[in-house]
């Protein structure tokens, strides 16, 4: 299987701020502000903010039907926000005026309703026309906000014109869910522009639809909800069939979660997910379930013969993989941070072998951690994410923290002459607007 990967430069400005608790929402949000008035002319009148996640277990079982233990990072996507100044309806030369980038269309040409997004990371301004059925297209950045916008429309909620500034310091490509948190902070946005408000798992669903329509990933829906429904005390258990989520609390001053970037970047468009996918559902065919979240590993072994040796292996990762999340998210609230860290191993094994999703740099990460282990600090490591590069996620005593970290960036480099950048995250509030007033 070949699997487009690129390096990543060592970020700076991604959000791989070091260690110890991140500086929190404000100054993002400060810089969304700044950008919008800066590239706007004016003040925004909406700032939405959503967070990126990192699984703690439970991993490729979303889309199984299964079992996720997700928890929002503090690391966010924010759109900032007005409605155009020329009050969003059509006609034949009303620019936004204010706006550097120029009237849409041109002067004397009829003008379209439309979103102008401006990213900043791209340091690119867009013109996404407010037609009756948006389409993916270029600039491909953009389509996340298409696909959100699209989904709004027909549910019948169909925005006004809009300029729109983005700022996100969730690493991109980094298994972290950026594109998610792009996806929730557009729709959190839309929701106050319409006056519509979505019920959360809708608002996860359109999120969804957006990245399987508009950008190609026919993900599942963790990384949405999570965004949506990130809360402060700690990890979510969800029930991905029953789309029932629970808080397992573990604010445990004495215990970090520690984020390592290989800074090899996964590329779940290129076939390798949709693969993963098509095995999975292969495997519950064969199986006679409708999903896999109705087999048991006994299920698995027992129907050997009838299995081609690769879906096999695809099953017993989701089998086994729902049976670890369930055990993992009990360990964790009674705060046994030491089976928990077993079962994070054991799922990234499952990962690497029979899943076939991890890749070197990750391994190489997982080992290094392990060998610190309890002694120095470490509970347990395992990939994070879809894969094929992106972050270890691993459980560190507080304490031992910074030290762990520089082992592990040097170790990294020394194995794979790759540069590691790592923060530590506490699990962060979900998707919400935040008030202008408090941001300044
Ligand atoms: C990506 C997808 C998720 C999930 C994970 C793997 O992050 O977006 O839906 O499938 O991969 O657990």
């Amino acid at each position: 299987m070949s699997i487009a990967r690129t390096v990543n430069p060592p970020s700076s400005g991604t959000g791989e701020r070091g260690l110890g608790p991140g500086p929190g929402l404000g100054p993002t949000v400060q810089a969304a502000e700044r950008a919008f008035v800066d590239h706007f002319g004016r003040a925004p009148q909406w700032l939405a903010a959503a967070p990126g996640r990192v699984n703690l277990i439970g991993e490729h079982t979303d889309y199984n039907g299964g079992f996720v233990l997700p928890m929002a990072i503090d690391r966010y996507a924010i759109v900032a926000a007005g409605v155009a100044v020329d009050g969003g309806g059509g006609g034949s030369g009303s620019p936004s005026a204010g706006a550097p980038g120029g009237a849409p269309g041109g002067e004397g040409t009829e003008w379209q309703p439309r979103i102008r997004v401006y990213s900043t990371a791209l340091e690119t301004t867009v013109d996404l026309p407010l037609g009756p059925a948006l389409c993916p297209g270029e600039p491909t950045w953009a389509n996340y906000v298409r696909g959100v916008v699209s989904g709004f429309q027909r549910r019948g909620l169909a925005p006004p014109s809009l300029d729109v500034a983005i700022v996100s310091d969730v690493p991109l490509g980094g298994g972290l869910s950026s594109s998610a948190a792009l996806e929730v902070a557009t729709a959190t946005m839309l929701e106050a522009a319409t006056g519509g408000t979505l019920d959360d798992r809708e608002k996860a669903r359109l999120c969804r639809q957006a990245e399987h329509e508009f950008a190609g990933v026919p993900c599942g829906l963790m990384d949405q909800l999570a965004s949506v429904l990130g809360d402060e005390a700690g990890a979510l258990l969800i029930d991905c069939q029953f789309e029932v989520v629970r808080l397992v609390p573990f604010a445990d001053p004495n215990v970090s979660v520690l984020i390592c970037n290989t800074n090899i970047k996964h590329a779940l468009a290129d076939g390798a997910y949709s693969r993963r996918r098509g095995e999975c559902a292969e495997a519950a065919r064969q199986l006679g379930v409708p999903t896999l979240r109705d087999a048991t590993p006994e299920m698995v072994d027992a129907a050997r013969g009838i299995f081609d040796p690769v879906v096999r292996r695809r099953a017993r990762h989701v089998v086994t993989e729902n049976v670890r999340t369930l055990a993992a998210a009990q360990h964790l609230e009674a705060r046994d941070f030491g089976s928990v860290g077993a079962l994070m191993y054991e799922s990234h094994r499952s990962l690497r072998d029979d899943f076939e999703v991890s890749c070197p740099e990750l391994d190489v990460l997982v080992d290094i951690a392990s060998e610190i282990g309890v002694p120095g600090g470490v509970f347990g490591s395992r990939m994070t994410g879809g894969g094929f590069g992106g972050c270890t996620v691993t459980l560190v005593r507080t304490r031992h923290v910074a030290a762990v970290a520089e082992r592990l960036a040097i170790e990294y480099h020394r194995r794979t002459r790759c540069n590691l950048t790592h923060f530590v995250s506490r699990p962060a509030r979900g998707a919400h607007i935040i008030d202008p007033t408090e941001a300044s």
